[in-house]
């Protein structure tokens, strides 16, 4: 779809009221990090850390912010959310009752944000921009989340927990980059994609140039992180090769599209997982459990998804919806679909199926596509599998001492399913 469509501007439009989608810096000088996308805009992060860092004494390692003085309604939140004692973390909108544990999450994912900042800086003023592009541009921060909880089993003020979670991070966001250029993407965390700004060239060398940059960080944790990563790497491009490849003759489509989602999204979120626990020096077992509980969050959070592909709204995404579906990419709708017809054989999925294996660049028919996935059973049979997969995800947890930091896990498999965008 071209960059200037009817369905990108508006997404633009929507999620970034105060730029538009052609003027060239409006990015940079309207939405600072503090905009209306950013992490910290709709959540208490600032004014409830104040309040309870000093139960457990000032943050040895992430710094302190003041309350950002363009949202005093942060301090109205936070007071009402105390009398619930139950406080919002992160964009991410996970909930959790113990404030001290907010208090630390919070003051984590600040120095990530910090860390992804300065991380992004390059000699280069242009590579500076478009590397910092998608960073400012918000996104849900969830794997920096995960290893800030994940570092609550051990000592959640270690010096590598930061900068394990920016690794993760930017190379999640490195993927991304690169994913918008194979998918041909238009739109990403609700401004336009790198490749659609400055074309595929410069989108996959700034990719290249953030998986320098979390390589370099990365090597300063040790040997046994960057073996870690390495392993989970070769992992996640995989993944994404088998999507491209499809299943081999005979083998079960639907077995195949899990393999693609444990290698493209599973292998990253049980790093980020697995880093936040082994940075903290939580216990081995501990260790295991939060990367094998990463693993299936991490299919269930693409799962979810592809399911977001197909129900949710743009301005909700920050992505086209029918992404996946222009691309030919079979999802597990799609998947849950093409069972449907071999099982019942009923004239109008036969019809469905066939429409979506037709040429989708073809707007109207891409609409009618979606219009029709979008209630068709087998969104919601999708919808069903991200459910199990989230389940199996909080069974891994049984073995963890009950805490809050347990209690926010749990929560947060729910998140993963409930997300709109
Ligand atoms: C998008 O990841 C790619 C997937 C693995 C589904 P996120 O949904 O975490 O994207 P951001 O970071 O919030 O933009
Ligand atoms: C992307 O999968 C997975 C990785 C970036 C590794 P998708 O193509 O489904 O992600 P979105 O929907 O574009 O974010
Ligand atoms: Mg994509
Ligand atoms: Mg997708």
């Amino acid at each position: 779809m071209s960059a200037d469509s009817d369905t990108s501007t508006n997404t633009y439009s929507t999620r970034h009221t105060h730029s538009t989608h052609h003027s060239t810096h409006s990015i940079y000088s309207t939405h600072s990090i503090y905009s209306t996308h950013s992490i910290y805009s709709t959540h208490s992060i600032y004014s409830t850390h104040s309040i309870y860092s000093a139960q457990r004494g000032q943050h040895p390692v992430h710094p302190v912010h003041p309350a950002h003085p363009e949202h005093p309604e942060t301090a109205v939140e936070s007071v009402s959310r105390q009398e619930t004692l139950v406080t919002v973390v992160g964009p991410f909108g996970l909930s959790v009752r113990d404030q001290a544990l907010e208090a630390d999450v919070q003051a984590g994912l600040t120095a990530v944000e910090e860390g992804l900042l300065e991380a992004t800086k390059s000699e280069v003023p242009f590579i500076t921009e478009a590397a910092q592009h998608l960073v400012r541009a918000g996104g849900k921060r969830f794997r920096p989340l995960l290893a800030m909880l994940a570092a609550q089993f051990g000592d959640p003020y270690a010096p590598g927990v930061v900068p394990s979670a920016v690794v993760v991070e930017l190379t999640h966001l490195a993927t991304l980059y690169h994913d918008d250029v194979m998918d041909e993407a238009d739109v990403r965390r609700g401004v336009p994609s790198a490749n659609s700004r400055w074309g595929n060239s410069v989108a996959v060398l700034t990719g290249d140039f953030l998986f320098a940059r979390a390589s370099h960080i990365l090597a300063d944790l040790g040997p046994e992180a960057v073996r870690i990563q390495a392993e989970a790497f070769e992992r996640l491009v995989t993944g994404q090769i088998l999507e491209t490849a499809g299943p081999r003759d005979g083998r079960d489509p639907v077995d195949h599209y899990m393999d693609v989602l444990g290698g493209k999204t599973g292998s990253l979120i049980a790093v980020a997982g697995r880093f936040g626990a082994m940075m903290s020096g939580a216990d081995e077992t501990v260790v295991d459990v939060l990367t094998q509980y990463g693993e299936r969050l991490g299919v269930a959070f693409q799962l979810a998804d592809d399911v977001l592909d197909i129900a949710s709204d743009s301005h909700e995404s920050g992505k086209t919806p029918g992404t996946d579906l222009r691309e030919g990419i079979p999802t597990m709708p799609v998947l849950r679909l093409r069972e449907r017809v071999e099982r019942l054989g009923l004239a109008e999925d036969i019809a469905l199926s066939e429409l979506l294996a037709s040429d989708l660049t073809d707007d109207a028919r891409h609409a009618e596509a979606l219009a029709r996935l979008r209630v068709h059973p087998a969104l919601d049979q999708a919808r069903r599998d991200t459910v199990r997969y989230a389940q199996d995800a909080r069974a891994t947890l049984a073995p963890l001492p009950e805490c809050d930091a347990k209690a926010a896990l749990v929560e947060l498999c729910d998140a993963v399913v409930h997300r709109a965008g």
